[in-house]
């Protein structure tokens, strides 16, 4: 049994921050922003919380599926922004949704998380134990962020995006790569709260996220076009049998980077980080979703999926719609 979406959903904050605004709060413009990154603006939480975001994906992810919350058997949350230290993000969506006979857990692979939550799903399904997943990616990551840091701040937003699989016989999930490389940890980074045990004593204070953009860039201009040409291999498909290309969007010019190194055109590589930014492991899920409700996705199409980010952490899946 292959695994296979059935149902998509996507929401993001009310409040939309576009370049301009954040050009009042650091030394940035519209111009560097837009032309290194290809970001126009990004939604940010006021009331919302990643529970709330997540909630709100899901009930529509699970509303397209056709299926009730009580028959969906585990529900996995991709995120680095869960409200709650313990209990995860997937617990209190569960909580919410009644989705009362599956069992709840969060994944923690930063903006890779979603193609994690793929993997993981499919291996449950395939070996029969699971027969309907509820994944979502769900980010606050507006609360990690050092807002007088413009090398940070003007790349990420927040959002929220999931998807229903289900066991199927045909199509689905035909091939996947995952990565990580731990040695590389320091690139991309947010320190936790600091230990206030009597005996420690640690004078840290809570920490912001930090990366070497440079670092990063380069990874990700390498390590994508390989695992996506190692997933085609797999699957025995070429680059030109695939219909669309979604990526991680952290960067549009990664992105472009990515056709060229695959000689695929740009038209196959669908875009929203004009309108979202980076929402780390919701990224995905949003743009599969907002494609999904575009209509745009048709039985027998073949999706590329692949995201990379902090861990160091990468994948790639081939799903047939
Ligand atoms: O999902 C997680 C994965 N993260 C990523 O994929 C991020 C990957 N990296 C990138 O996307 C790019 O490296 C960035 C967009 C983060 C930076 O672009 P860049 O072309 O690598 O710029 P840079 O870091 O080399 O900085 C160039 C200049 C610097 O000024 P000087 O030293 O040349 O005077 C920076 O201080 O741009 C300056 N700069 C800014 N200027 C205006 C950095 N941030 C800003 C800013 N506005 N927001």
């Amino acid at each position: 049994m292959n695994a296979k979406i059935i149902g998509t959903g996507w929401q993001l904050p009310a409040y939309e921050a576009d370049n301009d605004y954040l050009a009042t709060i650091v030394e940035t413009s519209d111009e560097w922003i837009r032309e290194r990154t290809g970001i126009g603006k990004r939604h940010l939480v006021r009331e919302e919380t990643t529970t709330s975001l997540a909630a709100g994906a899901a009930k529509k992810a699970l509303e397209n599926s056709g299926l009730r919350a009580e028959e969906i058997d585990l529900v996995m949350v991709a995120t680095i922004t869960s409200d709650t230290d313990t209990p995860s993000t997937a617990c209190r969506v569960q909580g919410e949704l009644g989705a009362l006979n599956a069992v709840a857990f969060d994944i923690n692979a930063a903006c890779a998380g979603f193609l994690y939550g793929l993997h993981i799903a499919d291996a449950f399904i395939r070996s029969g134990i699971y027969r309907n997943v509820l994944l979502i990616g769900a980010e606050t990551l507006s609360k990690l962020l050092d807002w007088t840091d413009r090398s940070t701040c003007v790349l990420f937003g927040d959002g929220a995006g999931a998807a229903v699989l289900t066991a199927s016989e045909k199509g689905g999930l035909i091939a996947r790569t995952v990565g990580s490389n731990g040695g590389k940890w320091e690139v991309l980074s947010c320190m936790g709260r600091p230990n206030q045990n009597p005996v420690c004593k640690s004078s840290a204070s809570a920490g912001y996220l930090r990366m070497d953009g440079q670092e990063v860039f380069k990874f990700a201009v390498k390590t994508v076009p390989a695992c996506i040409e190692k997933t085609l291999q797999d699957a025995k498909l070429s680059a030109e049998e695939i219909t669309y290309y979604l990526l991680h969007q952290a960067n549009k010019r990664i992105i472009q980077s990515v056709a060229k190194r695959l000689k695929q055109s740009e038209e196959k590589f669908p875009m929203n980080i004009e309108q979202c930014a980076n929402t780390s492991a919701a990224s995905l899920p949003i743009l599969l979703a907002q494609m999904n409700e575009q209509g745009r996705l048709h039985p027998g199409d073949k999706l590329v999926l692949s995201g990379f980010g902090a861990g160091l952490t990468w994948g790639a899946c081939i799903l047939e719609w």
